[in-house]
């Protein structure tokens, strides 16, 4: 097993107190020191799945392992990633200044993305970013011209539709896919042509795709390293041209529900090398440089929310609703996509007594804002801490301020030990940028 497929942190302990426990921290405890709602993350997990990604890819030596930021991106954990000897994807401004700030090697730095600015571009070239992957002919011109003005060598890749697509649990292929990520696999030879006798001051590195994401089906990941090999191949001898990096984009699941069952770590290297290996011979290239970048599966298991439980309405003779002082803002996946998350009554962690069937709604005013449908909890009551699991990816990244609401803070916990990473926000805060008119009121 690996900790993708593990529904709670692996630190996770019910103390004398009955209380759940995180990276040795009271949960009831830390909910008391830092307030509600809060984000905890539990730092050997995340050190855990980084290790387990290298051990499991370690009989390819020419991997690369990048973490795609938009799961969650902070400075500290940032830090911590890069310490543990990934890259990192990024896909905005903001993003690449964030791991600027943590210090990360910039070379070991990807930006992606479909509609990227000129001063995000600049900014990119004036960083040093490693790579830049390129998703359209806009972008191909509009990043030549930068760096022609800057009177540098950008290193490219491609960003490619393969023709295959991850739809939650089933994939797609077909000869093209209407995406709005990529070069169409038929657009391909003209933007090579492009850079090889227009745009010299871009460097062609190779090919980067992404296929999917929460992706629990392990075929769709050799296909898309045959699919790549192939094109590489195909390049080479049309243009004899020695590209050397394939990447792979992310996308491996985790475990949500009970129910859900992902692909573990070394199940995707398996696939994905023996893929790579095949096509290699098949092909007859050399073995190119491959890099793979999960965000999910890196940060997600890692991460709890903690919340109040408030008020409760009992519809007579259906649902029970439970209120939580968080909801969309904090976590908008449910109401987006119907996600699934699983919770506990982190004071009565050992509790089976007087179990019900509630629904948790959130704080929102929005009907849709109802975090987790028909849970069964132990006597759930006003002041009591849910606990809700999974929550390390796409969460705070996505979180908004809706109703005027401050933005959670973040703590990382680590053998007893809580350290806040982001603050909360204050009213102070919410207001900080805004103007005030002169002469209205
Ligand atoms: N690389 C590229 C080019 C991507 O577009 C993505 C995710 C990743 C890597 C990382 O994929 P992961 O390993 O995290 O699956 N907001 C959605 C997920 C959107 C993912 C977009 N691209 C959610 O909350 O489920």
């Amino acid at each position: 097993m690996t900790t993708n497929q593990s529904l709670k942190p692996l630190t996770v302990a019910v103390n004398a107190l009955g209380h759940l426990e995180i990276g040795g921290c009271d949960t009831v405890a830390l909910a008391k020191k830092f307030g509600t709602p809060l984000y905890v993350l539990d730092r050997y997990t995340i050190e855990s799945i980084c290790r387990e990604y290298k051990n499991a890819f370690k009989s390819y030596p020419k991997i690369r392992m990048m973490y795609a930021s938009k799961a969650l991106c902070t400075i500290a954990t940032s830090q911590l990633i890069a310490k543990e000897d990934f890259g990192f994807d990024v896909v905005s401004g903001g993003e690449l200044f964030t791991v600027h700030k943590a210090g990360v090697d910039m070379s070991r730095v990807l930006f992606n993305g479909n509609n990227k600015s000129f001063d995000e571009l600049s900014l990119a070239i004036d960083l040093n970013t490693g790579r830049i992957s390129v998703d359209n002919f806009t972008e191909l011109e509009m990043l030549n011209e930068i760096a022609l003005s800057k009177n540098k060598i950008v290193k490219i890749l491609l960003r490619i539709t393969p023709g295959i697509e991850c739809h939650t649990h089933e994939y797609i292929q077909t000869g093209h896919l209407d995406s709005k990520f990529g070069f169409d696999l038929t657009q391909i030879d003209e933007a090579v042509e492009l850079i090889l006798k227009k745009y010299k001051h871009l460097e062609l590195m190779g090919l980067h795709a992404h296929i999917g994401s929460q992706i629990f089906e392990t075929k769709i990941y050799s296909d898309e390293v045959e699919i790549l090999v192939k094109e590489i191949a195909r390049l080479r001898e049309k243009f004899v041209l020695n590209l050397d990096e394939i990447n792979l984009g992310g996308g491996l699941g985790v475990k949500y529900t009970k129910t859900d069952k992902p692909p573990s770590v070394d199940e995707i290297a398996d696939v994905i090398i023996t893929a790579l290996n095949t096509a290699i011979q098949k092909y007859q290239i050399v073995p190119p440089v491959v890099y793979i970048e999960p965000g999910r599966s890196i940060i997600s298991t890692s991460g709890v929310t903690l919340y109040t439980i408030g008020g409760q309405k009992q519809v007579p003779n259906s649902t029970k609703y439970v209120a939580i002082d968080g909801g969309m803002a904090d976590n908008p996946r449910p109401s987006m996509y119907s996600a699934e998350y699983s919770a506990v009554v982190a004071n009565k962690a050992n509790s089976e007594e007087n179990l019900q069937t509630v629904t948790i709604a959130g704080r929102f005013c929005e009907s849709g804002d109802i975090l987790i449908k028909n849970i069964q909890l132990p006597n759930p009551e006003k002041g009591d801490i849910l606990c809700v699991f999974n929550t390390g990816a796409y969460n705070f990244s996505m979180s908004s301020n809706y109703n005027r609401v401050q933005k959670s803070c973040m703590v990382l916990v680590n053998n007893s030990q809580s350290d806040i990473i982001v603050y909360r926000e204050t009213f102070e805060d919410l207001i900080s940028r805004d103007v005030i008119l002169d002469g209205l009121i």
